[in-house]
């Protein structure tokens, strides 16, 4: 059974996944690199990188993946939607490697770049599900980000796995990720590993799959 997975997803102690404003310039705000810090010295980033806890919890963010979904956000800065030119972040040949749903209030044609295509849609979480699994050809559906929409995923209890890297930062403002999850933990099974490195990462796995 396909599941719904999100890795390598950092917050500050606080609770945020960015800071502010997001831009061009800043695409984290005021948090810059600080949430990623972590991952930067991972094998999983770079050649040079470490082997390690950190880079044990980053490798899995690619295996058993068919499609990734993510937010407007995180595709681009606050108004890409105007540029028809903005491809992503990410070059032409973009780390996915999978289909991508972008979601937005602005859908546009599909954008094909060097082993990714993105599709821009405006749909409910289910939709968007049923979507990528059916592009990704059954395998699992990893939620990219940003917050918002990890947050609207979880409030539809569509999360299978679970994966936040707690970095010892405070960052006081930004977006969060846990408003409105009160009592998130009682769906779940909570574990966490903390690192030399200085974060935590916490997993967690939905007790009742489909429940
Ligand atoms: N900490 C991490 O590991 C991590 C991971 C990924 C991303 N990020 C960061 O998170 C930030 C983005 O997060 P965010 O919470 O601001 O935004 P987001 O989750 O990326 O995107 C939210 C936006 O997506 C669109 N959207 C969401 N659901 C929709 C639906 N059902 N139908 C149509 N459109 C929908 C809406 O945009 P419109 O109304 O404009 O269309 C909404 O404002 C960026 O700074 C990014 O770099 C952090």
């Amino acid at each position: 059974m396909s599941q719904t997975r999100v890795h390598n997803f950092a917050l500050s102690l606080d609770g945020f996944a960015t800071g502010e404003p997001q831009s061009l310039e800043a695409p984290f705000g005021h948090a810059g690199h600080r949430l990623h810090e972590w991952f930067f010295a991972t094998r999983q980033f770079s050649a040079d990188g470490a082997h390690g806890i950190d880079d044990a919890f980053a490798q899995r963010w690619a295996p058993g993946i068919g499609a990734e979904i993510m937010g407007a956000n995180k595709f681009g800065p606050p108004g890409w939607q105007d540029d028809l030119g903005w491809r992503g972040w990410w070059g032409e040949r973009p780390p996915f490697g999978t289909p991508v749903f972008v979601l937005t209030h602005r859908p546009r044609p599909p954008l094909e770049l060097d082993g990714t295509t993105f599709h821009f849609l405006s749909a409910s979480p289910d939709e968007v599900l049923a979507a990528a699994r059916d592009a990704g050809g059954g395998l699992d559906v990893r939620i990219g980000g940003g917050p918002s929409v990890v947050r609207d995923f979880l409030l539809a209890d569509l999360i299978d796995h679970l994966h936040v890297v707690q970095v010892p930062i405070l960052l006081g403002r930004g977006v969060r990720l846990w408003d409105g999850l009160e009592g998130l933990e009682e769906r779940f099974a909570v574990e966490a590993t903390t690192s030399p490195s200085g974060v935590t990462h916490l997993v967690f796995n939905r007790k009742v799959h489909g429940g």
